[in-house]
């Protein structure tokens, strides 16, 4: 294994106005929606604390402050709950060290990769990771963990992908593959091309990026000149196609669940499958559900 040098920073692009939650998500960023008693955000923020990554860049908008209420320290609370000999257990997922929390702000919705491109100056000149919160990644290790090893291999540029249906591709960035089934567990595939939302017909395979990128800070020197693409929007897919042939570009098979939680019944599903693998509920839902389904 050579050295590569690590991974420190992650990007959290949460600037965007979750219209499909509505009207859950009219006075709520769309990330602090639960599964169960969790935030969507808070499970990504431990994907990336597992993959040992510790500086978190949170790309907001207006009406998102509750997001970073959320991993502040609640001082009120704590203080009342240990006047009550209340555990803090459970807030230890909620603590940051101080620093490491850092927002900036998109100020307008120009897309994806303008979002990213907003935190360059924070990243500054270092392999960068960035996590779509809405895409819900459940494994062990979690995705971005493998991702690292990964990386650690090969270097360079990853995104994780995975299957769908070809009437889905639509939806998400296709990549072209080449070579694949090389590196640890055999989860690699070379990218040689990147389509963002292509039609059925034009897709050139139904490998999607599922929302996890490890990137070299070139991209954001890229994304300094990017045009707008798929939706009229500055597409980070785009980037990253231009990156290709210049460095390394691989795709990580991610072992584990997705879950993809920008939509209604995906929410849904996310939140009855992770309740039926809690040890402290899952009992009890699974005879809740079986009651439910018998109707
Ligand atoms: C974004 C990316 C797309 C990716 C998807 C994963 O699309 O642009 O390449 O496949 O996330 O969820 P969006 O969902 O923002 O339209």
């Amino acid at each position: 294994m050579t050295s590569r040098k690590p991974i420190r920073k992650a990007v959290f692009p949460v600037a965007g106005m979750g219209t499909r939650f509505l009207p859950a998500t009219k006075a709520i960023p769309k990330e602090m929606l639960p599964i169960i008693d969790r935030p969507l955000i808070q499970y990504a923020v431990d994907e990336a604390r597992e993959a040992g990554i510790d500086q978190l860049i949170f790309v907001t908008g207006r009406g998102k402050t509750a997001i970073v209420e959320h991993f502040d320290h609640a001082f009120e609370l704590e203080a009342t709950m240990t006047g009550r000999d209340k555990s803090l257990d459970v807030l230890e997922p909620t603590r940051i060290q101080p620093g490491n929390l850092v927002t900036v702000r998109q100020q307008v919705p120009l897309g994806l990769g303008h979002a990213i491109w907003c935190a360059r100056a924070i990243v500054g000149d270092e392999p960068f990771a960035i996590f779509l919160p809405d895409e819900l990644m459940i494994g062990q290790p979690g995705c971005m963990k493998q991702m690292v090893e990964a990386y650690n291999e090969v270097g360079g540029n990853l995104i994780s992908v995975l299957e769908v249906p070809e009437d889905e591709v639509s939806s998400y960035g296709v990549i072209d593959p080449g070579k694949r089934g090389f590196g640890p567990g055999a989860a690699l595939t070379e990218v040689r091309g990147l389509v963002e939302k292509p039609s059925r017909e034009a897709a050139p395979s139904n490998l999607i990026i599922s929302g996890r990128y490890i990137l070299q800070p070139e991209v954001m020197r890229v994304l300094e000149h990017q045009g707008k693409g798929a939706g009229g929007e500055i597409q980070l897919t785009d980037a990253m196609a231009q990156m290709i042939g210049s460095q390394p570009f691989h795709a990580v098979t991610f072992a584990g669940k997705r879950y993809d939680c920008g939509n209604k019944v995906g929410f849904v599903e996310a939140t009855l499958a992770i309740a039926l693998e809690r040890e402290d509920m899952r009992d009890e839902v699974r005879a809740m559900a079986r009651r439910l389904l018998a109707d």
